[in-house]
């Protein structure tokens, strides 16, 4: 896909509606400001779902998630930053002007580009020859007539058939200017050892397998042989394309069932896929023979919390993929499982019943898992108690996996009735195993996790600015986590600050001249944070305050100028039109020079309002439809607030907002993260004088060092207790 160039992006940012865009998925209404509904993201009853449309952001205040028009439909429709994009011109009727890529861009586009087009061929060769050869319609078409599958689910699916000849495709797709590279790289074709090259599916019906987004990203192509000694389904091998663990196939075709009926049927195979299709029970995703993996299933969990697998009836199939559905609770999905009556599988049980019976069966039949679990792990093992005792333990690791609190207790109590164990002992049996893990996973916090390794190197500059070395690795590591997650609050506040209000002034300074000028939030901050040289420790929080940094350096000042220009000429416009009703409506002289007075001050005002906020919106707005994910992600998080604290007038009282106390509350949050990061220090000072003095032959001058440093930090500490403590009104400066 080509890139969108600058100048539309930003019009399509610029046009974007936030509660035109939601009010698509969600249905709206007006409360205060905003407007809720009820969270698309998850099953809720009454509305968190909040849409600003003044800050052009929606937020779930249960879930957390939500974001810009663009983040929200990427989340939503699970598309790229791209696609949302497209989505978005789309429905504005926006052009885009396709702009050309740089070579750097293509060369990087071009391999995974190539791939998937030489695979689009593919997929229209193969199914071109299903329906316009001999052969493809002798045997591959009356192969899948022969299984009840029809003409619109071979449409549906795109099924295919690849000729029984060895270079057919490999022939076709030359000649068609494919380089060979890519047909090898896709694995539609492959190398022998002879060094020449064959078609991989030759004399196969096929099977495409789409990405969610729906490209052709690999094929499984079945033989229509009936021996033994020929695989039955051979697949595309894993390429840049095609990452086997995180693509489930029907997905694509079933997403938007899914969704509606929030639910998704997990099945094994392909045909037990189109086979339901088929009989109109569309929310069904294979895994496609191998055990679900994590990928899986967070690609899930995009679309629904609720998941029922289908098993065939044999014992020892169920067995042994309980454990892949010890991960679907573990990741929070609520799994219910089925099983079909003994010889059945799902594409059969699909053919051979009508779609409402089928429908019937599949509401009727499903159980909850851990239930299910129990039953079938106590099979013939109740009278053995170190087996029974094994079972236990078994389904109480399962539970333990569960997030959800409530949904936890629900299971200790039925288990506890049907093991026959006290509740009690199963909870703290739980209990105990939760803790362990969580001991094993503390350290991890929501922004950090995507990259430990920056949030290390930032904590050690600060530990190593104290210590006047770098401690050795271990506690290096142990401590900079720390201090990162001691600093995170502080941090926050801090960015929330630029986030929100970075380009509204926030006090004046005066240069040699005596020349007074206004410096704004960010360059207040930022200043402050060069001469203090701190730096954001969270990795998030960096990655956002630089980009929150570039934009008021590189693109602000044109915008500004830009948007001041409208509302200079929108000013014009109100005061002459004004200015006409006036002269039309009143007659005395005296009374129009007062209302054109007047006029204009309404004007001003008015125009001062909008440039305030359109300086107060302008880092948030750009930041919030990031490309960058975590980017994306923070500024949405930091900048919707679940109470607004709406203004009130009256004649006697005004509460002030936060914008109103910036002056006030910026140094102050500064000096709280400054005082945080001295206590971080003189924690690791007194930790290295310990270290130090309970060594045997303590070295005298380094231990006298550390003790000067001690009573400079604490000295910096008294400082900021008292500004901390005096609630200084103006910053200064
Ligand atoms: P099945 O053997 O149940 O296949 O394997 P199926 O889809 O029901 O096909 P039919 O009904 O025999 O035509 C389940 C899935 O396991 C994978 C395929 O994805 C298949 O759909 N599989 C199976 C392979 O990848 N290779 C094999 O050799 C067999
Ligand atoms: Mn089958």
């Amino acid at each position: 896909m080509k890139k969108i160039d600058r100048e539309t992006v930003q019009r399509i940012l610029d046009t974007a509606d936030i509660v035109e865009v939601v009010s698509d998925f969600v249905h709206l209404k007006r409360r205060g400001a905003n407007y809720i509904g009820l969270c698309p993201f998850h099953n809720e009853r009454t509305p968190s779902f909040s849409v600003s449309k003044a800050k052009g952001i929606c937020k779930c205040f249960s879930c957390g998630k939500g974001g810009s028009p663009v983040g929200f439909i990427m989340e939503h429709e699970q598309l790229s930053y791209n696609e949302a994009l497209r989505y978005l011109a789309k429905k504005y009727n926006i052009e885009i002007k396709e702009h050309e890529m740089t070579d750097k861009e293509r060369e990087e586009a071009s391999e995974r580009e190539s791939m998937l087009a030489v695979n689009e061929f593919a997929l229209n060769h193969f199914e071109q020859n299903l329906s316009e050869t001999d052969d493809g319609r002798d045997i591959g078409l009356a192969y899948f007539r022969e299984r009840g599958i029809n003409d619109a689910s071979v449409k549906k699916f795109r099924l295919g058939y690849s000729l029984d000849k060895r270079d057919d495709l490999l022939t076709a797709a030359k000649n068609k200017g494919y380089n060979e590279k890519y047909l090898i790289d896709t694995g539609l074709c492959y190398k022998a050892d002879n060094g020449r090259v064959y078609d991989r599916f030759k004399g196969r019906v096929m099977y495409p397998v789409f990405s969610v987004s729906g490209k052709v990203v690999a094929f499984g192509g079945r033989t229509l042989r009936k021996d033994k000694d020929v695989a039955k389904y051979v697949n595309s091998p894993e390429s840049t394309v095609y990452r086997k663990s995180y693509e489930l196939y029907g997905l694509y075709q079933a997403k938007k069932s899914i969704v509606q009926r929030d639910k998704c049927i997990l099945v094994e195979g392909y045909m037990d896929v189109i086979s339901m299709h088929q009989s109109g029970v569309e929310n069904v995703v294979a895994s496609s023979g191998t055990s679900l993996t994590e990928g899986q299933i967070r690609l899930i969990h995009r679309f629904t919390e609720n998941v029922t697998v289908i098993y065939d009836s044999d014992a020892a199939g169920i067995k042994a993929s309980l454990r892949g559905i010890d991960m679907l609770l573990a990741e929070g999905l609520n799994v219910k499982v089925l099983s079909l009556p003994a010889g059945d599988d799902p594409d059969s049980f699909a053919q051979s019943h009508s779609a409402s019976e089928l429908e019937e069966y599949l509401e009727r039949n499903e159980t909850d898992f851990i239930r299910f679990k129990t039953a079938i792990l106590l099979q013939g093992v109740e009278n053995d108690p170190i087996k029974r005792a094994k079972v236990i333990g078994d389904i109480v690791r399962s539970i333990s996996v569960i997030p959800d609190d409530i949904t936890r207790s629900v299971y200790v109590k039925e288990c506890s009735r049907m093991l026959d164990i006290e509740e009690k002992v199963l909870t703290l049996q739980i209990a105990k195993i939760i803790n362990e893990r969580a001991v094993k996973e503390a350290g991890k916090t929501q922004y950090q996790s995507r990259d430990n390794e920056d949030v290390a190197v930032a904590g050690n500059a600060v530990i190593a600015d104290v210590a006047g070395r770098l401690p050795d690795r271990k506690t290096a590591e142990d401590s900079a986590g720390d201090v990162s997650r001691f600093l995170y609050p502080y941090e926050k506040e801090v960015l929330r600050y630029v986030l929100k209000y970075g380009m509204l002034d926030l006090c004046e300074a005066c240069d040699e001249n005596g020349n007074t000028f206004p410096i704004k939030v960010i360059e207040y901050i930022d200043d402050e944070l060069r001469s203090d040289e701190i730096v954001f420790t969270n990795s998030g929080f960096a990655r956002t305050y630089g980009e929150a940094l570039n934009v008021s350096r590189a693109t602000w000042q044109q915008d500004y100028d830009r948007q001041a220009e409208v509302l200079t000429a929108r000013r014009l416009e109100t005061i002459a039109k004004g200015e006409e009703e006036i002269r039309l409506t009143v007659s005395d002289l005296g009374s129009i020079a007062a209302r054109e007075k007047a006029l204009e001050t309404k004007a001003d005002n008015e125009y001062l309002e909008s440039v305030a906020s359109f300086s107060a919106m302008y880092i948030e707005r750009i930041l919030g439809s990031s490309p960058d994910d975590t980017v994306r992600q923070i500024t949405t998080d930091l900048v919707s607030e679940k109470y607004v604290l709406s203004k009130v007038h009256t004649k006697y009282t005004k509460v002030e907002t936060e914008q109103d106390r910036l002056a006030d509350l910026v140094p102050r949050a500064l000096y709280e993260w400054k005082d945080a990061i001295l206590d971080c220090r003189i924690r690791e000072l007194h930790r290295r004088i310990k270290e130090v003095s309970s060594q045997p032959d303590a070295d005298g001058t380094q231990l006298r060092e550390l003790m000067i440093q001690n009573i400079e930090l604490m000295r910096l500490k008294s400082e900021f207790a008292k500004y901390l403590g005096e609630r200084i009104v103006a910053p200064r400066k």
